[in-house]
């Protein structure tokens, strides 16, 4: 048997998966985010501790596996986020979130310390105020008592590989979202590392995400019920992780993840630089591949928010029908025509990145008239949301590079409304797996069974495991359509960019 662990923003996922890559049980254990000022988040790390060994030792005792049995365990993460340890290994406040938007001031500052053509030759990104290196800088100059004491800086999933054995080390997926590794060359770079005055020594090591980097301290493994000899590997960020759990590790496959945040991935042999840098390329789980990604930060997030401040009479109604509010949500959004009958949502509550890079922006209904109900807003945000992704499907196209076909996962991706508008912005088939279970979990337990000798290699794991099932076709009259929205939406981003 082997674990993934996927350390989400609401919640941690936690599964267990036999040598035929079955997943034989799962636990989630959730955690609130803190917005203490407009675009800021952030989350207590102690909560994520918790959640990652309540949930290992609730796979173990629901089936009763024997320690011994479990060879290892596979860690996948939100990504971006800076966790502070002072010398103790102690954690020094709350991590500022991948989310959070608080650092678009030491963007400049990274243009002053290198040119934007150094970041894109480095770190295959520019400078973005919701990756690592813009947040490191904001805490060094905002908060100097707490950057004093720091002696390591890790990624939220890395936390759990030090809690879990004792080991600082990070992968090169997610080191890429920290934005100070050399993205060709998957190692720190140096250079970025001298222009920004980050010590090397606050970083953990650099591997491969199907490496080991560690075995379980011995009162974790008695704690969970694991035996101290399973091993740790270097597992990956969540989005890397969700490019092996959907199989998504030959050149030309695509997916899309539709979760509190949202992002269309396509996976490379080689490496790629985007010249604009208007999507993220990143170090992918396979080794020496890569992948391009671009999405909404606020996706599932602006379903969220809209359910939580405005739906409240829907919760109670889903109640009453004995349904979820998302089976409700369907019926009632599937009722409503394509366009939302003229009603445009841009998806931008916490700011953007990908494809406009602009953390100051923020949310909008535009077009509202009497006619609209709360389904519209409802189809109008899931609109919204695609039409983002269609974005930054573009500038792929922009560089030659076309998706014939996408595989989704997500919580989202079980809805049909969400897989048809994508299949209709793409113009291409989107397939559901057969392995419900797919996703940054399943790949990051992928991973550690490769590093612990079960499966010979990512890709023939992968081949093996994960199988396509439904395939929603797109409909060309329906996409003709969707096309004259998504060019009204893009209008009004443009529009609109100056006055936030
Ligand atoms: C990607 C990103 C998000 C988080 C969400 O750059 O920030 O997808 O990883 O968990």
């Amino acid at each position: 048997y082997v674990i993934g662990i996927d350390l989400g923003t609401s919640a941690t996922k936690t599964i267990l998966v036999n040598e035929q890559g079955e997943t034989v049980a799962s636990a989630e254990h959730s955690y609130p985010m803190y917005q203490p000022h407009n675009g800021w988040a952030e989350q207590d790390p102690h909560d994520w501790r918790n959640a990652v060994l309540d949930t290992l030792k609730a796979v173990v005792e629901k089936t009763g596996v024997k320690s011994e049995d479990v060879k290892g365990i596979g860690l996948s993460g939100q990504m971006h986020g800076s966790v502070l340890l002072d010398e103790n290994g102690e954690t020094i406040g709350n991590t500022i979130l991948w989310c959070d938007q608080r650092s678009s001031a030491q963007v400049d500052e990274m243009l002053e310390a290198l040119p934007m053509e150094k970041w894109l030759e480095i770190s295959a990104n520019p400078p973005l105020a919701a990756w690592t290196a813009a947040k490191i800088l904001w805490i060094r100059e905002n908060e100097p008592e707490k950057f004093k004491k720091c002696r390591h800086i890790l990624l939220p999933k890395d936390y759990i590989r030090y809690v879990l054995t004792g080991v600082f080390a990070t992968d090169v997926s997610d080191a890429t979202g920290m934005q100070l590794l050399d993205v060709k060359n998957r190692c720190w770079s140096e250079e970025i590392l001298d222009a920004l005055k980050i010590d090397k020594n606050l970083l953990g090591k650099v591997y491969e995400s199907q490496e080991v980097t560690g075995t379980l301290l011995p009162e974790i493994a008695e704690q969970c019920g694991l035996s101290k000899d399973t091993v740790v590997v270097a597992g990956g960020s969540d989005n890397a992780c969700a490019g092996v759990g959907t199989g998504v590790v030959h050149e030309g496959q695509a997916f899309v993840t539709l979760g509190t945040s949202s992002v269309v991935y396509s996976h490379f042999d080689k490496y790629i630089s985007i010249p604009e840098g208007g999507l993220h390329v990143c170090c992918c789980a396979v080794p020496g591949c890569w992948h391009s990604m671009g999405g909404p930060m606020s996706a599932g997030l602006s379903v969220e928010w809209f359910k939580d401040k405005f739906c409240q009479d829907l919760i109670e109604r889903a109640k009453k029908e004995g349904k979820s509010f998302y089976s409700l949500l369907t019926e009632l959004v599937e009722k409503i025509p394509v366009g939302s009958e003229k009603l445009i949502y841009l998806p931008f509550l916490m700011g953007e990145r990908t494809p406009h890079m602009d953390p100051l922006y923020r949310g909008a209904f535009l077009g509202l008239n009497t006619v609209h109900t709360q389904a519209h807003m409802l189809r109008a945000i899931m609109e919204g949301v695609v039409f983002c992704l269609a974005d930054c499907n573009d500038l792929l196209k922009d560089q030659g590079i076309e998706i014939t076909s996408l595989r989704a996962c997500g919580g989202g991706s079980t809805s049909p409304v969400y897989r048809k508008m994508l299949a209709d912005l793409f113009r291409c088939g989107i397939h559901t797996l057969a392995n419900k279970e797919g996703g940054a979990a399943f790949g990051a337990a992928i991973l550690a069974g490769v590093g612990a000798g079960i499966y010979p290699s990512v890709r023939e794991a992968c081949d093996k495991f994960i199988q396509e099932q439904d395939t929603m076709d797109f409909d060309p009259a329906e996409a003709d359509l969707y096309e004259k929205y998504h060019a009204v939406y893009d209008q009004m981003y443009d529009a609109l960019k100056k006055s936030f």
